[in-house]
């Protein structure tokens, strides 16, 4: 049988960010029903990534599916006297396999700059975990004509000191700020253009077969509805969902993306 994903290069990977939201029970009830409609997908990977509290309770009901499981954050010290921080270590227990960093409402509401981001992508590889690195423009930096800049400067910062091997952990994920939970999403060629962007900046600091190998996912306002679309865009390798992860029937619609 032909699959219509077999000429894509990078396998897709379509994550849920269930941001502050689902308490154990509603996280349970929600994973018990992408577990019922997921499938068994051969050419694309799905990732669901609770709040901390439902981490471990999800991850005993994943183990062994096609979900895989990730974190929204983490802190890049080892143990110690970080009250209410949470590391590396203590997400890999709890059957975590990704983790977010530097999503936009975090350097946003949590003052989170590049270099802080930069650390905690090298406490997640070193510790085994994969990382997912958030970049995205706001709706004033995109006017002004500064977004590829913008973009481009976080990518360069996040992913100082890092090598070809670490890379291979890394996804990237684009999200402009506008898109996010507000409806408004690029348009899948504004999207693809940005990707170009990251991966032509991936080759000049990586060399060619990173910029290749390396996912960068689109995020903002994916939906049912327009999943399709920006999936069918050369450089688009997967979604960072928020809101439309949050309800099996949307986000089991996303994970089949045509
Ligand atoms: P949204 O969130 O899908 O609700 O826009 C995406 C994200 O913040 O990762």
């Amino acid at each position: 049988m032909t699959s219509p994903q077999r000429h894509r290069i990078r396998c897709p990977l379509i994550a849920g960010n269930w941001k502050m939201n689902k308490t154990v029970v509603q996280a349970t009830e929600l994973v018990a029903e992408l577990l019922a409609g997921v499938g068994q997908p051969q050419d694309r990977e799905v990732l669901v990534c609770p709040p901390f509290t439902a981490l471990h309770a999800v991850g005993q009901l994943v183990q062994g599916s096609p979900i895989m499981l990730g974190a929204q954050n983490l802190y890049p010290k080892d143990s110690g006297a970080y009250t209410g921080e949470v590391s590396a270590a203590m997400l890999l227990e709890a059957h975590c396999s990704y983790v977010i960093i530097g999503h936009s409402e975090r350097r946003g509401y949590f003052a989170e700059s590049d270099e802080f981001v930069n650390q905690k992508i090298k406490a997640a590889l070193g510790a085994a975990l994969k990382a997912i690195l958030c970049v995205g423009e706001s709706r004033q930096q995109r006017e002004a004509g500064q977004a590829e800049g913008v973009v481009t400067d976080q990518v360069r910062k996040c992913l100082a000191g890092l090598s070809d091997r670490d890379m291979a952990e890394v996804a990237l994920a684009y999200e402009p700020i506008w898109a996010i939970g507000t409806g408004l999403t690029a348009t899948p060629e504004d999207a693809q253009k940005m990707h170009v962007c990251i991966r032509s900046l991936l080759g000049d600091v990586f060399g060619e077969e990173v910029a290749r190998a390396t996912r960068i996912l689109y995020g903002g306002s994916v939906k049912p509805g327009n999943v399709d679309y920006l999936m069918a865009q050369p450089d688009i390798d997967g979604a960072l969902v928020g809101g439309a992860s949050l309800e099996a029937e949307s986000f089991l619609r996303i994970i089949h993306f045509e």
